[in-house]
């Protein structure tokens, strides 16, 4: 059959994408062109915040014209959306025509269960809590063969008091680190140059194994693997980046030099409310270390408006706290109440226009900074992973920079997969634009 998957939320996601699309070539599925052709329609959904999830349920609602122009099609909504209390009722209540829903802990079982459908046309739930999902690598479809994840772990334990991801990815379990190396090695010899190492924390890496391990011994125990020229890791903690990492990034070229800190809030009160375990002076601390340390690295940040009992006070302590860290990027939220987490009971909640002034004024202090930053790049040659034509134009190479700032420059698409040295020419908030510098590139 034609299988079509759309993929919502983060890189995890994106991952367990490539790992249903493996799964089902393996069983004799193949890719369709378009939704339209697929027999096999799969959406792989995000929970994050409510208008992901309002966007996936629109989506999804459009699938009932493909169900009627094509009754023998089976669709799919799989991911993180399945595993929230009452989801997959109701959605299987206002779409009647679904016919399974594959919780996160469920991927190695969609063959079976397309099998089973084609045989029965009954529907299928499987949204259970099922931690004996083995640590081996699962077939996978790559997306991009130059540039792989890897997860290294699943779940998360920390239970920010705003995040629904610990109740949809479900408790920290860790990939044994031979299993790691050995998914890198064989990605290595297929010609991948650079991976991004995935976990919803990466430094809580190996706390439940049996074997006395952590990320920085990870780290150590792949760098080695030739081939892989570009280490990358989504996402850290700042709680639990400690000396011992850092030391270890500097003596591991391969890692690339950025790093990717999400802060949330620039206020104690927020940060203690949030349980997020480090107060903005500790923060503060540990991205000092990181510029002695990497002065060339990029240092980047995540951050949520509107937290419920986040006053003017509080917030203009956030700004005031963007102004002096001086973050390369800041990818902003407006916080998004999820059911089933603490902060959603909060009686505090903020205001729809009092959030959307917030973020707005957030990103009028922060865009700013993106782009001087970018600008005092002008002039630097820099080592890019070409990754294809960028979405707009054929002509036109995209891809990113030892420290993730993403360059577009003219090129022939046969760079892709190489690394090419690009003279930067000029710089946006969230791009830079350059010219090969060198065309006797590796
Ligand atoms: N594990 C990662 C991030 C996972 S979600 C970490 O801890 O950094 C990615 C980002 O989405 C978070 O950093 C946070 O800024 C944002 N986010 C998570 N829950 C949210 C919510 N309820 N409302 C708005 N933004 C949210
Ligand atoms: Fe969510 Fe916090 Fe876990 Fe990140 S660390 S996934 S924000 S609970
Ligand atoms: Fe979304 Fe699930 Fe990732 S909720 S952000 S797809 S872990």
């Amino acid at each position: 059959m034609l299988y079509y998957i759309e993929t919502f939320g983060c890189q995890m996601n994106a991952h367990d994408s490539e790992i249903m699309a493996g799964l089902l070539e393996q069983a004799g599925h193949m890719a369709a062109g378009c939704l339209a052709e697929a027999q096999i329609v799969i959406f792989n959904t995000c929970a994050v915040r409510e208008s992901s999830e309002n966007k996936i349920i629109g989506h999804i609602g459009n699938l009932k014209h493909h169900k009627e122009a094509n009754p023998d099609s089976i669709l799919v909504i799989a991911g993180c959306m399945t595993q929230q209390n009452g989801m997959a009722e109701k959605l299987l209540q206002k779409f009647p025509f679904l016919d399974i829903i594959l919780g996160t802990y469920a991927l190695d079982k969609l063959p079976r269960y397309i099998e089973e459908i084609c045989q029965k046309r009954k529907k299928l739930v499987d949204n259970i809590e099922n931690y004996t999902v083995s640590s081996c690598a699962l077939p996978s479809k790559r997306l991009d063969k130059n540039r792989a994840y890897v997860t290294i772990m699943h779940g998360c334990n920390n239970f920010c008091t705003y995040c629904i991801v610990p109740y949809v990815r479900g408790r920290e379990r860790s990939r044994n680190p031979e299993d790691i190396r050995q998914e890198m090695i064989s990605l290595a010899q297929d010609g991948c140059k650079e991976i991004m190492l995935l976990g919803q924390n990466v430094n809580s890496y190996g706390k439940d194994l049996s074997k006395k391990t952590n990320f920085a011994s990870l780290l150590r125990s792949v760098h080695d693997i030739e081939g892989i020229q570009r280490i990358r890791y989504m996402t850290s903690h700042p709680r639990d980046f400690n000396d011992e990492l850092l030391q270890t990034i500097l003596e591991l070229p391969k890692v690339c030099r950025c790093f990717h800190l999400p802060v949330q809030a620039g206020c104690d009160k927020i940060l203690k409310k949030m349980n997020r375990g480090y107060t903005t002076a500790e923060y503060k601390k540990l991205i000092a270390a990181v510029r002695e340390l990497f002065p060339e690295a990029s240092i980047t940040t995540d951050l949520m408006v509107g937290f419920p009992g986040e006053t003017d006070e509080d917030f203009a302590e956030t700004l005031q706290f963007v102004k002096d860290c001086a973050f390369d990027a800041a990818y902003t939220f407006i916080y998004s109440k999820r059911s089933g987490t603490p902060a959603a009971k909060d009686p505090e909640q903020i205001s729809a226009a009092v959030k959307k002034k917030r973020i707005l004024e957030l990103m009028e202090v922060q865009n700013p900074i993106s782009l001087n930053y970018n600008k005092a790049m002008i002039g630097r040659e820099e080592l890019v992973l070409v990754e294809g034509p960028s979405h707009a134009r054929e002509d036109i190479l995209t891809g990113h920079t030892d420290n993730y700032k993403i360059v577009n420059f003219p090129g022939d698409k046969s760079l892709v997969g190489q690394f090419v040295p690009v003279k930067i020419m000029s710089a946006k908030t969230w791009h830079l634009t350059g010219q090969i510098a060198n065309k006797d590139a590796e």
